[in-house]
C-alpha cells in the first residue's frame, strides 16, 4: 500500500474513533502512531518500520500485532519498548522468540498443509505465552473406545438456506429500505467475554450519531464531545471523511468494514448471492441461547460466521475474519434486543467487538428508527464547507 493511502487509512481510523465520540485516550494516540509513516515517501514497502525482518510486504502491521498480542494473551509490552520509535529495538527476549515463532508457524504450513494458513499462534497459544501439552483426563464419553447403543445420535442440522430464510420470516429484514436512525454510541470494555459474569463497562463519554442509510450507501453525523461534529459517508463504491483538511474519498482497502460502522444495520443483510459459500457447522451456547452456527464466505473472499438462536431463528452473532500475515481477526457483532419497527425486527443493541484495543468495544443502541424515508442522492454527498 502506498504511503499515501496508508496516511489517508489512518487518518480515516482517527476520524471513525472520533466518529463514535471518543477523544482518544493518550496511551492509544501514542501507539496509533507508531506504524504511522514517516513523512518523506521512501521507495520499498517496509522502510516506514525499522526493523520487520519476517513479516515483510505487510499493509499494515497493526492487526498482526494485536493478533499476535490476543493469541498470546499480553499487552504489546511484552515484547516491545513500548515507546516512540522503540518498537525496533530487539531488546526483549520474547520479541526474539516470536519472530523464530513467526518462521516457526509458517514452516508448519508449509510443510503439513500445503502452503494454506491453517496453524497460526493461537492454534497452540490459546491466549496464553504457555502452550498446554498435556490432554485433560475429563471427556463426555461414556466410553472412550466406541458409542454405546444407548447413546443419543448426534443431532440433526438444518442447512444455511433454511436458517437464513427462517431468520427473514421471523425479521422480514428483506423489505429493509432507507432508514434514518438514531443511535447512541459507548465505547466500551468488555470484562470476562464469553463467561457468565461477562459484562461491558463504558470507557468514555457516550455520543449521539444521526444516521441516514440505504444498504451499502449512508451518512453519520456524530456530535463529538469538542464540540465539532463528525461526518462520514458511504456512496456504496467509496466514503468520504469530513475532516479539518477538508474531505478525503477512500476507495480502497476494506470498504464493507467502514460501511458496517456507517450501517450497523448492514450486519443483518443475507442476500443469497453475497455469499460464494455457507454450511451449518455446529451448535452453540451464545450468551446462554442456543444457536446454530453457520461458516460461510462472501463474494469478496471474506470469511465470517453467523449464529441463529435455535428458538426463534433470529441472528445473534455475526464475525467477520480479516486476513493478517498471522492468521484471522476477528470482527464481532453481537445483536441483542429485538423489537418490532414498524413489522420489521430490529436488535436494538448491536455490540461490535475487535482485538485491535483501539476500538475493542462499540456498543451502538437504537433510540430511534424512521423507515421507508425518502433519501435524495444530494444527501449522500459530503458536505460542500468543512469546518
Ligand atoms: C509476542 C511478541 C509481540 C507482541 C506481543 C507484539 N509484537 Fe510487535 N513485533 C513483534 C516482532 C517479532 C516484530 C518484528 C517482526 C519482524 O521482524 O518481521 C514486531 C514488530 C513490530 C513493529 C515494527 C517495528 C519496526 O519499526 O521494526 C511495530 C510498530 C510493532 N511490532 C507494534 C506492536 C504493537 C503496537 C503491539 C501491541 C498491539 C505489538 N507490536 C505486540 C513481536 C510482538
Ligand atoms: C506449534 C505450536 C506453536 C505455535 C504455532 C506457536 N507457538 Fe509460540 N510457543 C509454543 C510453545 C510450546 C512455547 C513454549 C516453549 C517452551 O516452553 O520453551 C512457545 C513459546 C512462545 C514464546 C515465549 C513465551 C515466553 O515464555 O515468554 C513466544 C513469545 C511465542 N511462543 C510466540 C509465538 C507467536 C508470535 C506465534 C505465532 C507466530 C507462536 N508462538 C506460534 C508453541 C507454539
Amino acid at each position: 500500500m502506498s504511503m499515501r493511502i496508508r496516511s489517508v487509512v489512518c487518518l480515516v481510523f482517527l476520524l471513525f474513533a472520533g466518529s463514535v465520540g471518543i477523544d482518544l485516550v493518550k496511551g492509544h494516540a501514542q501507539e496509533a502512531k507508531i506504524p504511522s509513516p514517516t513523512p518523506t515517501p521512501r521507495p520499498s514497502q517496509n522502510d516506514d518500520f525499522g526493523n520487520v525482518q519476517v513479516l515483510k510486504g505487510v499493509r499494515d502491521l497493526l492487526p498482526t500485532m494485536h493478533f499476535i498480542r490476543a493469541s498470546l494473551g499480553v499487552r504489546c509490552d511484552y515484547c516491545h519498548v513500548t515507546e516512540l520509535n522503540k518498537y525496533r529495538l530487539d531488546d526483549k527476549p520474547a520479541k526474539l522468540r516470536a519472530r523464530e515463532m513467526i518462521l516457526m508457524t509458517r514452516q508448519l504450513n508449509e510443510t503439513a498443509f500445503g502452503g494454506r494458513q491453517v496453524i497460526t499462534c493461537n492454534t497452540c497459544h490459546r491466549g496464553s505465552t504457555k502452550p498446554v501439552s498435556i490432554p485433560k483426563i475429563a471427556t463426555n464419553f461414556v466410553n472412550t473406545t466406541r458409542v454405546e447403543p444407548f447413546e443419543p445420535p448426534p443431532p440433526t442440522l438444518p442447512t444455511a438456506e433454511q436458517l437464513f430464510a427462517k431468520f427473514e420470516s421471523a425479521s422480514h429484514i428483506g423489505r429493509l429500505g432507507a432508514a434514518r436512525l438514531r443511535i447512541e454510541v459507548n465505547r466500551a470494555k468488555l470484562v470476562d467475554g464469553g463467561t457468565p459474569s461477562a459484562r461491558v463497562l463504558p470507557r468514555a463519554d457516550r455520543a449521539i450519531t444521526e444516521a441516514v442509510v440505504d444498504g451499502e450507501k449512508g451518512t453519520t453525523a456524530t456530535r463529538l464531545s469538542t464540540g465539532q461534529t463528525s461526518r462520514v459517508g458511504s456512496l456504496g463504491d467509496r466514503i468520504w471523511v469530513a475532516g479539518a483538511n477538508g474531505i478525503q474519498w477512500i476507495t480502497a482497502g476494506d470498504l464493507m468494514l467502514s460501511k458496517r460502522k456507517i450501517n450497523p444495520l448492514l450486519i443483518l443483510r443475507l442476500r443469497q448471492d453475497d455469499f460464494a459459500s455457507a454450511t451449518v457447522s455446529g451448535e452453540e451456547a451464545i450468551n446462554g441461547v442456543d444457536a446454530y452456527v453457520v461458516n460461510a464466505v462472501g463474494k469478496d473472499g471474506v470469511a465470517e460466521a453467523l449464529w441463529f438462536s435455535k428458538k426463534d431463528g433470529l441472528l445473534l452473532r455475526r464475525t467477520y475474519y480479516h486476513q493478517t500475515l498471522l492468521g484471522p481477526e476477528p470482527e464481532q457483532y453481537d445483536l441483542t434486543e429485538y423489537k418490532s419497527f414498524g413489522g420489521i425486527k430490529l436488535p436494538v443493541v448491536i455490540n461490535a467487538s475487535y482485538l485491535d484495543d483501539q476500538h475493542l468495544g462499540v456498543l451502538k443502541r437504537l433510540l430511534e428508527v424512521k423507515l421507508n424515508v425518502l433519501i435524495q442522492p444530494a444527501d449522500l454527498q459530503p458536505p460542500t464547507a468543512v469546518r
